[in-house]
């Protein structure tokens, strides 16, 4: 069991999305985990920024770019603090969790939009688009994939980069999941919750699915999320970028930028228009 009193960055529990579990008051076809509006309140503090790596990767990025789209931005807070730290260009969020977005409209000076790309109708009006915290993984079915990559190549201007990551099925993440024990959130009036991941579904050859269950002293709780995540193989997505139209300029292994290999636990991609 995890007795540490600040929660981990749990891989089980970023990237999450798309497949299942609606709470009440929740969105059909989002996870609980972004749909209920409590647990959505805890997102930011179970993945603190100190223990997130991404952001130091992509903030220099959105940083050169005037005009950039956050696709699966969730709470907002890779574009929010790109906006507090002097960025005067376009920052446009974009997620179809309203419960998430309600925390990201608390910030003004970004552009925050309801719903998935394929229904906003952008064309060439981005520099750079990115998709953080393992968001591409939740799109699991073939046919919306495809339909992602178009609108996203659709949405860039030429030339313009796509940056996303998604975990490498190499590395086998699910299998330390599996074993790991539940994660505690101290609330800041000093309650406790429990955040315990089960994999009921592991690597079928495609995805991985998974059951976080939310326990403590809340009115909202206990909750359940059930969550169903696409891995996605390197040359699978090589050939999928290269199909729809997109040039691979940059991939790399971890945050850090060592390569891609078969223990890399990322497989994180800038593909050009
Ligand atoms: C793990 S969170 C990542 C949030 C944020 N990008 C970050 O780095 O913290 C995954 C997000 O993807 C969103 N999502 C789920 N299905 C999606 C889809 N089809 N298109 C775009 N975003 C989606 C969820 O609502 C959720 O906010």
């Amino acid at each position: 069991m995890n007795t540490q009193p600040q929660p981990r960055l749990s891989p089980a529990r970023d990237g999450g999305g798309g497949a299942s579990g609606t709470a009440p008051g929740g969105t059909a076809g989002i996870d609980a985990l972004y749909a209920n509006p409590y647990l959505a309140s805890l997102y930011d503090r179970l993945q603190p920024r100190h223990l997130r790596g991404d952001f130091d990767f992509y903030l220099p990025m959105i940083h050169e770019a005037q005009s950039v789209l956050d696709v699966g931005c969730g709470t907002g807070s890779l574009l929010r603090e790109a906006h507090a730290g002097g960025h005067a260009g376009r920052l446009c969020g974009l997620d179809p969790a309203e419960s998430m977005l309600r925390i990201a409209r608390q910030y003004d000076g970004v552009e925050w939009l309801s719903g998935v790309l394929a229904d906003c109708g952008f064309r060439e009006q981005f520099e750079l688009i990115v998709m953080t915290g393992h968001a591409f993984q939740a799109i699991v079915e073939d046919e919306e994939l495809a339909t992602l990559l178009h609108s996203v190549r659709e949405a860039l201007v030429p030339g313009g980069c796509f940056a996303f990551e998604t975990r490498n099925p190499d590395a086998r993440v699910w299998e330390q999941w599996a074993q790991e024990g539940p994660d505690r959130l101290i609330e800041p009036d000093g309650r406790t919750l429990q955040v315990t991941t089960r994999v009921t579904v592991p690597f079928d050859g495609r995805c991985v699915t998974f059951v976080e269950t939310f326990e403590g002293d809340h009115p909202g709780l206990p909750a359940t999320s059930c969550s169903t995540l696409r891995f996605m193989e390197h040359h699978a997505l090589c050939d999928l970028l290269k199909q729809t139209g997109f040039r691979i300029s940059e991939q790399y292994g971890d945050f850090r930028r060592n390569p891609v290999g078969p223990h890399a636990p990322e497989i994180i991609t800038l593909a050009r228009r």
